[in-house]
């Protein structure tokens, strides 16, 4: 499975901070916002990546993150010369994504949660065999995300886009796995009245011909809002928090590479070594002593 990581946007809810600089290469505490959604893609063994941003912050990631050995994976990088809509990543990654299936995550994405790797991996396999998986997440305000519909026996029966009127309280986090016909399905859906080709209208598709899995995610696992100053701010905290709580780093992109061997102790070492005039440096080399 390929991984396509959308960090475009202007971020205006975020001015003026974001007025020359990529929202996604912002702090969450002590590392940029795209290691949260990179972090996610690590954890489901996805080691093939494709970054697409606009063509003024392309190069922000490409300094950030280079061509991927530093953690051992491949990134590659496109770009969106206008925001057309989420879905609009498989049609710029289709040459990229073959014939293969795809994960997409969207770059201001947080999450966290005991046991998430194991969710991941279980949403690969549903895309791969039978088509589609996403998640529903409970949320206070659903009016601003794709919202699930259920009926009386908590069957899926639709997704909506910011409905004015939602129909339950469950938005769809910005993670979505797709087997391959994604690619064709993003290419004939229609603009939506905000003119963007929506990633509900593909999720829509993959229901009706049954092939959604849609599982709901808990209290145990935090998705953050990274959109606001004040979203930014809570998810810094909460990051700390929990750092500084159990001693373990949350998305801590050169740890989950060497945990699941694709870099090794000596390599960790050696990143830690160019990092160890901060905390994070620090914690790279105490890994490598475990
Ligand atoms: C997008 C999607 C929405 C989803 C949300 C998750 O909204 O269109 O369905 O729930 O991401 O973050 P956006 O925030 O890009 O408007």
């Amino acid at each position: 499975m390929k991984g396509i990581i959308l960090a475009g946007g202007k971020g205006t809810r975020l001015y003026p901070c974001t007025i020359s600089v990529s929202k996604q290469l912002l702090p969450i505490y002590d590392k940029p916002l795209i290691y949260y959604p990179l972090s996610v893609l690590l954890l489901a063994n996805i080691t093939d990546i494709l970054i697409i941003s606009t063509p003024r912050d392309i190069e922000g990631y490409r300094e950030l993150l280079g061509d991927g050995s530093r953690i051992g994976v491949k990134i590659a990088y496109a770009v969106q010369d206008r925001p057309r809509g989420l879905a609009d990543a498989f049609i710029i990654g289709a040459d990229f994504i073959g014939d293969d299936s795809v994960c997409l995550v969207l770059g201001d994405n947080v999450f966290f949660g005991q046991y998430f790797s194991n969710i991941l991996e279980q949403a690969k396999s549903q895309a791969e065999s039978s088509g589609a998986a996403i998640f529903g997440y409970p949320v206070k305000n659903p009016k601003e995300f794709g919202v699930v519909e259920f009926d009386s026996g908590n069957k899926v029966i639709s997704i909506e886009e910011k409905p004015a009127r939602p129909k339950s309280d469950y938005a769809v986090p910005g993670l979505y796995f797709y087997n391959n016909d994604v690619v064709n399905i993003a290419k004939n859906v229609k603009p939506s009245a905000r003119g963007e080709i929506e990633i509900t209208a593909v999720n829509n598709v993959y229901l009706q011909r049954g092939q959604l899995h849609v599982t709901l995610m808990g209290r145990g696992m935090a998705w953050l809002d990274t959109g606001s100053p004040n979203g930014m701010y809570k998810a810094s905290g909460f990051v700390k928090t929990i750092q500084e709580m159990q001693g373990f780093y949350i998305s801590c992109i050169e740890e989950i590479a060497w945990r699941r061997k694709f870099i090794t102790t000596e390599h960790l070492r050696k990143l830690g070594e160019e990092l160890k005039m901060t905390e994070y440096g620090e914690y790279l080399l105490s890994l490598t002593e475990e």
